[in-house]
């Protein structure tokens, strides 16, 4: 079976990063008999340099009509680019694992394997806001549609794990909005009594995820205390560098590093690229399920093993204490697929 994947490259370290995972999936299907074609797909600050629009029509259309799509981190534009994609191709769940590696130093205990479960489509990021001079305001959207399937994808996400789901809001304070998160969670918990569940306020949650980061299994929250909380808890497993993400809806899916373009590190071959390899990992699996096909599962769980014994044998980028540069943990990682 031959997957179509767009891949958009993004700016910063994304190409960087892109090249290193390219070179990942071309030792992937030499050694495994994977076929993918990687679609090239324009999209991010450089083409709103040259095109006016970061993401076009045509780039939209070949995205559609793709397996799935593998993106590199964008710029400026990431809302006219990922949170048009969430939304137009109706991305609901984005899942945000944050697993401890092997040797890599880290704030949290070798323990720490949690997932982050974000409603993805609503929230403060519909871009509903006004302002003048004087006052500005974003408007909140939650539906009860949107927490029934974020709390159900969640509830079923935790039957694969270790059974246990932890909304977290701020309900105290956003007594309508997060209160009909919290009230759908509780609905939906009932659902599935073989799964525990609790809540907690995301300023202790915060807390928390330092102090006891083993503490939670799958996490489901809104969509903006999901993006900030999953920065968090990457750094509790060692960093933006190493932690994938998926975007997930009923008939697509999208993957991508949680962290944005890294400006501060971009053109001098320095940044991590784990973090994009893994989000190719979880496509793998992704596809192997929805296509009913064990080789591309097989594919990501050798990709995860690479990138863990790379770690084990002390190779590393500068962010995690190494010296290799991008394309030589690239390399590194592709040297232990077999
Ligand atoms: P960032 O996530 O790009 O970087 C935060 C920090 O993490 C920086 O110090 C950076 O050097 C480090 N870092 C990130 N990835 C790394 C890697 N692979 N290896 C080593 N270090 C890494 O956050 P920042 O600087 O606030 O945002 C930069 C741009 O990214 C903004 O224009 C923002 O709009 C965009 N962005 C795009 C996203 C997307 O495409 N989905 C998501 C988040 C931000
Ligand atoms: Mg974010």
């Amino acid at each position: 079976m031959e997957y179509s994947v767009a891949f958009i490259e993004g700016d910063g370290i994304g190409p960087e990063q892109a090249a290193a995972t390219r070179t990942v999936l071309t030792k992937l299907e030499e050694s495994h008999g994977l076929s993918l074609n990687l679609i090239p797909v324009e999209a991010g600050d450089r083409v709103v340099k040259d095109h006016g629009e970061a993401l076009s029509k045509e780039s939209f259309q070949v995205i559609r009509e793709s397996d799935c799509c593998l993106k590199g981190p964008v710029g400026s534009s990431a809302y006219d680019v990922i949170i048009r994609l969430r939304r137009d191709l109706d991305l609901y769940a984005n899942i945000r694992p944050a697993k401890s590696l092997p040797r890599v130093p880290c704030v949290g205990p070798p323990e720490t394997d949690l997932v982050i479960v974000r409603e993805n489509t609503e929230d403060l990021y519909c871009g509903l806001e006004s302002a003048d001079e004087n006052r500005a305001t974003a408007t909140r959207v939650i539906t009860r549609k949107a927490c029934q399937r974020i709390a159900t994808y969640a509830f079923e996400t935790a039957r694969t794990r270790r059974r246990s789901v932890t909304a977290i809001h701020k309900s105290n304070v956003l007594k309508k909005t997060d209160g009909l998160f919290l009230l759908t969670c509780r609905e939906v918990a009932k659902s599935f009594p073989d799964v525990q569940f609790s809540d907690m306020l995301v300023d202790a949650a915060a807390m928390n995820l330092i102090r006891n980061p083993t503490n939670f299994d799958v996490i489901v929250t809104t969509n903006m205390f999901g993006d900030i909380l999953s920065d968090e808890a990457a750094q509790v497993v060692g960093g933006l560098g190493l932690v994938p993400s998926a975007n997930i809806g009923d008939n697509f899916a999208l993957f991508e590093p949680v962290h944005g373009s890294a400006p501060d590190i971009a053109g001098k071959n320095c940044a991590n690229p784990i973090s994009l390899i893994l989000s190719a990992a979880m496509m793998l699996e992704w596809l192997g399920r929805e296509k009913n096909d064990p080789k591309s599962i097989e594919g990501a769980q050798k990709i995860q093993r690479a990138v863990e014994q790379s770690l084990i044998s002390g190779k590393s980028t500068p962010d995690l204490g190494g010296e290799l540069s991008t394309i030589e943990m690239g390399n590194a990682i592709a040297g232990y697929i077999s």
